[in-house]
């Protein structure tokens, strides 16, 4: 893994001025923030620099307002759950550099922290403009970034600042990279890869990094539709993209070349609606889909395969879900292997990273979410770098 700064390295900060980025990009609901996993994760680094005297800064987006000035999507929204969850009072700042910005440092103490405006009003965030960049670091002493869920933006506050102040990871960072790097970077075989979700088309490139890198590439979900489809499976009325079957067949090509086995059910959970525990659903071979039925979940003894193979292997690293996990009986699939995966991690046989959207909730729901080794908080970050992408904020504070 490439070598970067942390918290560790710093000196002397007590009354410098600290740009910290963060991702506040909070899931609202009237008005407060649905799910606040984002503040915990940068808590530690807050707190630390807090106690150390620094005067910090927060930096971060909300939404995506293009440029402009936006009310609907200030950071002032998020500022009570910033408080709520740091335990601490926090200064919203109307601007992100300037004289607004200068007089509310003067009226920080060292310790106290000030939530800057969403950093997206102003085009030059985006446009990674140096001008815009070099205005914001005007007020810092140096530069934190503990946002890797923004880490894929080569943006102003997630690269253009980490070359212009001295650059450290935070905590939740450094965390990440870590996870990260044992994950994929540098892994102890055998390695498995569990690719769920819905459509192979939003995965090509996670697909095809990960066949070149892990030894069994579990595939489920909407998506392992098309691999069967593309095997002459009849998926019946099953999601698949069939325009991608050739594309699945070349991904099966390239892992069987790299030695990588493609694990696809071979019985799955079928239904005629979907809808929660309708009167059609049934489990059956892959091959006695019938015409009017959907694939809605892996099968049971697909799953028990599964976690053999899961107990024979020392990573694991889990993007997208195993079937409909949201409405039952479809969530079997993803609840077993979750826990098999929990389970094989707290043995200490298992180092297990997830990430991704949905990847988050259904570990959750499958009450699996605590016990795997990290669990990644971003979610298009998360499968860049699954893609094998460099990450602009990440290589910034590599440099
Ligand atoms: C996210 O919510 O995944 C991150 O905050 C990145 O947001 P973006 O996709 O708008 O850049």
């Amino acid at each position: 893994m490439a070598k970067f700064k942390t918290l560790d390295d710093l000196g002397e900060v007590a009354g410098k001025v600290a740009l910290v980025r963060v991702d506040l990009n909070l899931p609202m609901q009237e008005g407060r923030a649905s799910d606040v996993t984002r503040v915990e994760a940068v808590r530690p680094t807050i707190l630390e620099l807090a106690d150390k005297g620094a005067k910090i800064l927060l930096l971060a987006h909300f939404g995506r307002p293009k440029g402009q000035r936006n009310s609907t999507m200030s950071t002032s929204y998020v500022q009570d759950d910033v408080e709520d969850v740091l335990g601490k009072e926090v200064m919203y700042i109307s601007e992100v550099s300037g004289p607004v910005v200068e007089q509310s440092i003067g009226i920080l103490r060292n310790g106290d922290i000030g939530l800057l405006e969403n950093v997206r009003f102003w085009p030059g965030e985006e446009a990674n403009d140096p001008e815009f960049a070099r205005a914001i670091a005007a007020h810092g002493d140096f530069y934190v970034n503990d946002a890797f869920s923004a880490a894929h933006r080569a943006h102003a506050s997630t690269e253009g600042l980490a070359r212009l102040l001295p650059a450290y990871a935070g905590r939740a960072m450094e965390a990440e990279l870590k996870a990260l790097d044992a994950a994929l970077g540098n892994p102890q075989a055998p390695v498995a890869a569990v690719v769920g979700g819905a459509k192979v088309s939003t995965k090509l490139d996670v697909l095809e990094n990960l066949v070149g890198k892990v030894q069994h590439l579990i595939i489920g979900g909407g998506m392992a539709n098309t691999f069967l489809a593309a095997r002459g499976v009849d998926v019946g009325k099953s999601l698949c993209e069939h325009d991608l079957t050739a594309t699945a067949n070349r991904i099966m090509d390239s892992a069987d070349h790299a030695g990588c086995t493609v694990h696809l059910p071979y019985d799955v959970v079928v239904a005629k609606e979907f809808a929660a525990n309708p009167p059609s659903v049934r489990i059956c071979n892959v091959h006695e889909v019938a015409a009017d039925e959907m694939i809605l979940d892996v099968g049971p003894q697909a799953v028990e395969a599964l976690a053999d193979v899961l107990k024979t292997c020392r990573t694991l690293v889990w993007n997208g879900p195993m079937g409909a996990f949201e409405i039952e009986p479809f969530d079997r699939a993803t609840v077993a292997l979750a826990k098999t995966a929990a389970a094989l991690t707290e043995g200490g046989s298992l180092i297990s990273v997830a990430g991704g959207g949905d990847t988050v909730a259904a570990l959750a729901h499958a009450g699996a979410k605590d016990d795997f080794t990290f669990v990644s908080t971003a979610g298009g970050a998360f499968l860049e770098w699954m893609e094998g992408k460099q990450l602009p904020g990440v290589a910034a504070l590599t440099a």
